[in-house]
């Protein structure tokens, strides 16, 4: 995974949010139809909820670990035991309770669920003499089980497994074959189905069709977990929760604080008091382009407190990274805490604290992951001193990011927001090497906005994970006109990425470099040199600090 900073972010602070399976999910609307994953280590688990999420079915992933009670109190219509890297006979191999079988709700087992099923129920399972990992041709034998449904006799899947199921439970028959293994198996009477491949891979091309089957003909859902459904029972249930108490958000201007405020908004109004702070090291505009988007366009209550002397006077003369986040990450903590507790004594006291932490951040630190489960933990910590003790709303808990986008798009909320890129806490200062200083931001401030508006222009910006300029403190000779210059030199960094872990460099098409450097080298004078990043992340990282 490459090797990962420890982040101070400028909303972190003394107050850790950690997400453990104790906390329940948040449940918003008794009626909601839901399908529970059962997670047992697999790498595709999100990937089945969202396969049924975009049935406009609702879905949560668990750990398989998780009690049957929490199971039940979901109201499950149907259940998926997900594939995992185990095999049953492990000492350790991960285990749901066996009762999961017994609730008489439809369970769909997948690759490790299916030998999960097998061998709870009575019947044999064994290391397979060839493992099969790759493409597969199954053949569908039983056409009428409703779980193949409209599927041809014969389709291509993805495999992974390295056991196989020797003698099937009692009652249990072979529903399809590939030419190595038994592909699938069901008991219709107990209302249970299962297959050895992958049905949520894009390498099944079938799978959705499969997912849906079990989801609308065997689990009978309705498919009404649509974005207004959504937006209507989370404000429901936000407007019941706070009552009359008084809510504070820290506005980013990103994506999911954005969503976040204006779903707590839209369901108490001015009740809600947004704290959105200029730190100094923002992008070009974006201290007025936030407060004119959120503020004039959807009428957000805001406070934007202009801090960046405070920021810029903690920076200065600083050039190691690690140094330059603390030293924000601190100096955010004390100008909200100042902000939050002026604004508790102007309403009577604050309450709540609104939170963007999304649903791969809950899943990722609750499930059956090993190791990976603590690099995100920072990422979305946030909040205020424990003084404050404030409770928390976190409308976004169970959505995936594409899920947000879709819910600010009903809100009304404008695609300069929703389709923005990721950008760091620490906004500028760590593209900023070497010492922060006003007249640098300055700079970066107008060869990152060459940057963007070129690669908006030439209609890349969405399809790119992030697009920025760094200021390097390199100085160079050059010429312009008939002078002689001596300036700095900026780098220009585009990856493609899925979630930050890892990124590819972009290779921007040269016209579109061109623009940039030319208008970089003759539009902001003080940078004469501009060079394009071409690493990788690893062994690179995304941000040069
Ligand atoms: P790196 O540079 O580690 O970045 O490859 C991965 C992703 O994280 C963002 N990033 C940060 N975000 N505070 C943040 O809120 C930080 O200190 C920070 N450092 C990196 C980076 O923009 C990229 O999306």
């Amino acid at each position: 995974m490459g090797i990962r900073r420890v982040w101070l972010q400028p909303r972190e602070s003394t107050v850790r949010v950690l997400y453990s399976p104790a906390r329940p999910l948040q449940h918003w609307g008794v009626d909601t139809q839901t399908i529970v994953i059962l997670d047992f280590g697999s790498q595709y688990t999100q990937l089945i909820a969202r396969r049924i999420r975009e049935q406009n079915v609702f879905s949560v992933v668990l750990p398989c670990t998780a009690p049957l009670s929490q199971v039940q109190a979901l109201k499950p219509i149907g259940i998926i035991l997900s594939g995992g890297p185990s095999s049953v006979y492990d000492a350790d191999a991960p285990a749901a309770d066996p009762g999961v079988l017994e609730l008489g709700v439809p369970v769909l087992g997948i690759c490790y669920g299916l030998q999960f099923i097998v061998h709870h129920l009575g019947g044999k399972v064994r290391s397979a003499p060839k493992r099969e990992y790759g493409h597969a041709e199954v053949a569908v034998e039983d056409t009428a089980t409703p779980l193949f449904a409209g599927l041809p006799a014969s389709m291509h899947v993805w495999m992974s497994h390295g056991d196989e199921a020797l003698e099937l439970p009692a009652g249990f028959h072979r529903t399809a074959v590939t030419p190595n293994a038994l592909a699938g198996i069901a008991h219709e009477q107990r209302r249970i189905w299962a297959v050895q491949f992958h049905p949520e891979v894009h390498h099944t091309p079938l799978g959705p069709q499969l997912l849906k089957n079990f989801v609308f003909k065997i689990c009978g859902a309705a498919g009404d977990w649509t974005p207004a459904h959504f937006i209507e029972t989370t404000v429901a249930s936000i407007r019941e929760k706070v009552g009359k108490g008084h809510v504070i958000c820290g506005l980013s201007g990103g994506v999911d604080s954005s969503v976040a405020a204006v779903l707590v908004h839209k369901a108490i109004g001015n009740q809600l008091t947004c704290i959105f702070v200029n730190n100094g090291v923002l992008r070009k505009n974006e201290f007025a382009s936030v407060q004119r988007n959120l503020r004039d366009k959807l009428g957000l209550n805001i406070v934007a407190v202009d801090a960046s002397e405070r920021f810029l006077a903690q920076l200065a003369g600083v050039t190691d990274p690690e140094v330059k986040r603390k030293r924000i990450g601190a100096e955010f903590i004390a100008v909200f805490d100042d902000e939050a507790n002026r604004i508790a004594r102007e309403t009577g006291g604050v309450d709540w604290l609104v939170q963007g932490t999304l649903y791969p951040d809950v899943i990722e630190s609750s499930s059956v992951k090993g190791p990976s489960q603590t690099i995100k933990s920072h990422h979305n910590v946030g909040g205020l001193p424990e003084h404050m003790k404030l409770k928390l709303i976190e409308p976004l808990r169970d959505l995936f990011k594409d899920e947000v986008r879709r819910i600010g798009r009903d809100l009304g909320m404008p695609e300069d927001i929703l389709g923005r890129q990721p950008f760091p806490g620490p906004g500028l200062a760590v593209r900023i090497l070497g010492e922060v200083t006003r007249e640098r931001v300055a700079l970066l401030q107008e060869a990152d906005e060459i940057v963007v508006s070129e690669i908006k222009a030439a209609g890349l910006y969405s399809k790119i994970w992030q697009s920025f300029a760094v200021l390097l403190p390199v100085m160079s000779v050059g010429v312009m006109g008939d002078q002689r210059t001596y300036a700095y030199t900026a780098a220009v960094r585009a990856v493609h990425s899925e979630d930050g872990m890892t990124a590819d460099w972009t290779p921007l098409p040269y016209e579109v470099l061109k623009r940039i450097s030319s208008r970089i080298v003759n539009e902001v004078r003080g940078i004469n040199r501009v060079v394009y990043d071409i690493t990788s992340k690893p062994p690179g990282t995304i941000e040069w600090e």
